[in-house]
């Protein structure tokens, strides 16, 4: 914590130097002590003069009414910014004899020369006993943060701070509490006016029946509602003017849930805040000097359509049109024709033909939406769980899954959401879309339409993948002639692979259907493996005993149809050792299915993060899982002929055979570069947070080195043995990587391997455990151009005898909450 010691450092200073000196009591620039109170026309000052604290007016009118407040401002900056106000609900109408004072009882007090106290902070907490007079043994000072904080000189501890009292704006390092057992939830409330500091009837904060999600009400009722949550990264902005990010996230500590809004240390040039305006707006907004304007990165909700349950029930709210405009979901028809024409949405749409529940219903899947309010959480189910949840209830109309990656509140990181009443407050194109399962019942006594649907279908989605490829194709393709040659290639070869399932050529085997549906045991959920990015993963056994692993793709995922068909091309085109196998495929109308080789030790993760299975993993056996991963890395980007990007390498995507052998599995987020082609940018960021670098999770900048980046940190979670957003309270870091820094400043590194292996490693292996964790810190350095080719990683793997180069600070600080463990 070295803004908390630093400051406590300064305290004692002040405290000793004190008696001694000969200068006067006084408020200094950014303190203010007891006895000496602030009046109006003068200024507390914060050390680095960014903000200001005084007596303000926002009102620039002649009326003779005159309001004045408290309150915190930009310093520097010619527009006047009033980041928060102490007393919002009483203004002080008359200037003359007020002041702010520190109190001998711990308190900052607002007055006037009769005593009248106007505002004060209402400290509870007793006078601190030291052998100091109670006179001096507070102080309040203005932070560089904007903070303003009182503090007990005797032990530095923090009385009241103006962070924990916000008014309608987040700071960076400010945190907004949303769920606690017995503090109050925390709210930003707006302005009553522009020019009005009064409490507003626009606020923002977390939704309080569950924690999903958050809200701009008006008044009582909900104005704009937040995606559901998925992620504990709820939101992250890159200023590319600045080559800064500013994010907002979720934390879990002890009983207490709170958003924070931060920048990674090292960015401080930047002004930014986060802001409802007095109209309901939330905006974060960047300070541009040269241009001295306040500029937004993000502002919602920016159309009227985005606003709450604008488009009824079962509308939503398109924002792939220029002007965003309601529209009914699939199936639907609006509720009031005439209205809908003329832009009255409130009454919204209805099924087009209702039908009674059957179990034979199937869902209907809507891909990147903003899925609706009021749905019920179902804790602890699986996908299918959930589906068969939603399946088994004829009152429910939809459902939607995500697993909270990384949020893990209350221990349980799935996310089942049921819809059982209408759905309303939907979005389509929605920043954090996700996939929303919608159900359809079955159209019994209407054959004859089944079937030319069925006979249409395959038809119009083949010329469906066919646009999308072309579109892709020209897409990547945008003046960039260099690449052509090898997407013909790319493309040639699919249709070619195409054409072989069809024809039941003999080079690359075809299993028919009905074999798998034996071999699986028609798909039964106890052959079940795995949930793959598009549709389970079941195991089976050919009736010559061989045992398969068969990847079965979701029913009407349009994205996983582009997966698939990058997998099979993909993977078909590769031979490796470390990496999976491909024996075969088979599609069968709807169903498309691709058949590898079964690995009978499964995942990485089940082993390495599992207290139990980690110990069967010794040492040996975790360099060669290294070193082989690390081959079949350096296969795909140099090796093979075409230089390949995995995007998503992580342990639950290296597969280990009965020799623990790993085999790098699941290529359908991989992407193909020409040789010469040396990074791409891409707008479709697919991995996994935690694995992926700095630069592709921001920027969408992909290179080889992100894979180096996802390398390194696999690496440095199979010697530790601990997951990459693993916090550890003895470094106070925040993920993995943060703890191996700490660990590698304090020269302490040996502290990272894994205990359950220590015991029996012979002093050569803990070496070869420190080198692997050296190349690991080397692979997750910020800047990709530092990060080593995988080339190197095996050779300096393979060799003992190269020199590693030192590691070089800051080795991190992309996802680092700024001031997060020095607030109270
Ligand atoms: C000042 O007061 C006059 C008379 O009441 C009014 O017409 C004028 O608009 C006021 N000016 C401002 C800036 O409010
Ligand atoms: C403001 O307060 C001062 C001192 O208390 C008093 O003399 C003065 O009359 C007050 N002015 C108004 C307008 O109330
Ligand atoms: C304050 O300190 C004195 C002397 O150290 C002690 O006798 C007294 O009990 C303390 N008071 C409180 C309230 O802790
Ligand atoms: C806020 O709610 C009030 C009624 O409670 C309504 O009149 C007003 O239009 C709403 N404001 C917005 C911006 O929706
Ligand atoms: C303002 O600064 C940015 C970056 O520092 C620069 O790109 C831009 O041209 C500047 N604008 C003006 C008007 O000077
Ligand atoms: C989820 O399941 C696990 C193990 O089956 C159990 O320990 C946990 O309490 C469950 N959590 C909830 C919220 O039901
Ligand atoms: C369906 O869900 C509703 C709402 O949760 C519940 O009241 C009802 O009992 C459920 N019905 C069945 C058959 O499970």
């Amino acid at each position: 914590m070295p803004m908390m010691h630093s400051l406590s450092v300064y305290a004692i200073l002040l405290f000793l130097s004190w008696p001694f000196s000969s200068v006067p009591l006084c408020a200094s620039d950014h303190l203010l002590v007891p006895g000496k109170p602030l009046s109006p026309g003068s200024v507390l000052v914060s050390e680095d003069e960014v903000f200001a604290l005084g007596f303000f007016s926002p009102s620039s009118s002649n009326s003779t009414k005159k309001h004045y407040y408290v309150g915190i401002w930009y310093n520097d900056i010619p527009k006047c910014t009033v980041v928060w106000v102490s007393n919002r609900a009483a203004p002080i109408t008359n200037l003359s004899s007020v002041n702010l004072a520190v109190t001998s009882s711990s308190d900052i007090v607002i007055s006037d020369s009769n005593g009248r106290v106007l505002w004060r902070t209402n400290n509870n907490i007793n006078i601190i006993n030291s052998s100091l007079t109670t006179a001096i043994s507070v102080v309040a000072m203005l932070e560089n943060t904007g903070n303003f904080i009182l503090r007990s000189l005797a032990d530095g501890a923090i009385l009241w701070q103006s962070f924990d009292q916000p008014t309608d704006t987040l700071l960076p390092g400010m945190n907004l509490r949303l769920s606690h057992n017995m503090h109050p939830l925390q709210q930003l409330v707006a302005w009553k006016g522009q020019q009005d500091p009064a409490p507003g009837v626009f606020s923002y904060g977390a939704d309080p029946n569950n924690l999903l999600q958050s809200f701009i009400w008006n008044g009582s009722r909900p104005h704009r509602r937040s995606p559901v949550w998925i992620n504990y990264l709820l939101r992250l902005y890159y200023m590319d003017m600045f080559k800064s990010t500013i994010y907002m996230a979720l934390h879990h500590a002890g009983d207490e849930v709170y958003m924070s809004f931060g920048m990674p240390t090292g960015s401080f040039a930047v002004l930014v805040r986060m802001n409802i305006d007095y109209s309901g707006k939330v905006t974060v907004l960047s300070w541009e000097s040269n241009m001295s304007v306040w500029r937004a990165l993000y502002a919602e909700p920016e159309h009227e359509c985005n606003t709450y349950s604008y488009c009824g029930p079962y509308g939503y709210c398109d924002n792939t049109e220029i002007i965003p405009v309601c529209k009914c979901l699939d199936g639907f028809e609006p509720r009031d024709d005439k209205g809908w024409i003329v832009g009255r949405f409130l009454q919204g749409c209805r099924r087009k033909e209702v039908r009674r529940c059957t179990h034979g219903d199937g869902f209907l899947t809507f891909s990147g939406m903003k899925v609706p309010d009021k749905f019920l959480h179902v804790p602890n189910k699986s996908f299918d769980e959930c589906t068969e949840e939603c399946k088994s209830n004829c009152s429910c109309v939809a459902y939607a899954y995500s697993s909270m990656s990384n949020m893990d509140i209350d221990g349980d990181d799935t996310r089942c959401l049921v819809w059982m009443g209408d759905l309303i407050d939907m979005e389509n194109n929605a920043q954090g879309g996700e996939n929303l399962y919608v159900r359809t019942y079955v159209l019994q006594g209407n054959l004859r339409k089944v079937k030319t649907i069925k006979m249409v279908l395959p038809f119009v989605s083949s010329l469906l993948i066919f646009v999308c490829v072309v579109f892709i194709w020209a897409y990547v393709n945008r003046g960039n002639h260099a690449s052509k040659g090898v997407w013909q290639r790319i493309m040639r070869v699919y249709s070619r692979t195409c054409k072989e399932l069809v024809d039941s050529n003999t080079e690359f085997p075809i299993l028919r259907f009905r074999t798998i549906v034996v071999a699986t045991n028609n798909f039964s959920e106890s052959s079940i493996l795995g949930q793959g990015g598009f549709g389970n993963v079941y195991k089976g056994k050919l009736e010559d005993g061989k045992d398969i692993a068969v990847k079965r793709l979701r029913v009407g995922s349009v994205q996983g149809e582009m997966e698939f068909k990058n997998e099979i091309v993909l993977v078909t085109k590769l031979q490796h050792r470390n990496m999976v196998k491909l024996l075969a495929c088979s599609i069968h109308e709807d169903e498309k299915l691709l058949i590898y080789e079964y690995l009978p030790n499964g995942s990485l993760d089940s082993f390495i993060f599992n207290d139990t299975r980690k110990s069967l993993l010794n040492w040996p056996t975790r360099f060669k899982i290294i070193t082989g991963v690390a081959s079949g890395l350096l296969y795909l980007h140099q090796d093979s002929r075409l230089t390949m990007i995995h995007r998503d390498l992580k342990a639950s995507n290296i597969l280990l055979d009965a020799e623990m052998d790993p085999k790098i599995s699941d290529f359908g987020t991989a992407r193909i570069f020409s040789v010469n082609e040396k990074q791409g940018h891409t707008n479709r960021v697919v991995g996994t947070f935690g694995y992926m670098s700095p630069e592709y999770a921001m920027e969408g900048i992909i290179s080889v080195k992100s894979d180096v980046y996802s390398f390194g940190v696999l690496l440095l979670e199979i010697v530790s043995g601990l997951k990459i957003c693993t916090t550890s309270p003895s470094t106070h870091s925040h993920n993995l990587i943060d703890h191996a820094c700490s660990l590698q400043r304090d020269g302490m590194l040996s502290n990272l391997v894994d205990p359950s292996i220590i015991e029996g490693c012979s002093p050569d292996e803990a070496d070869e455990a420190l080198r692997c964790i050296h190349i690991g810190l080397l692979s997750v350095q910020n800047n990709p151009n530092a990060r080593p080719l995988m080339s190197w990683v095996v050779e300096s793997l393979d060799n003992k005898a190269i020199k590693l180069p030192q590691l070089k600070e800051p080795i991190y600080f992309g996802y680092q909450i700024y001031g997060s463990d020095g607030l109270g």
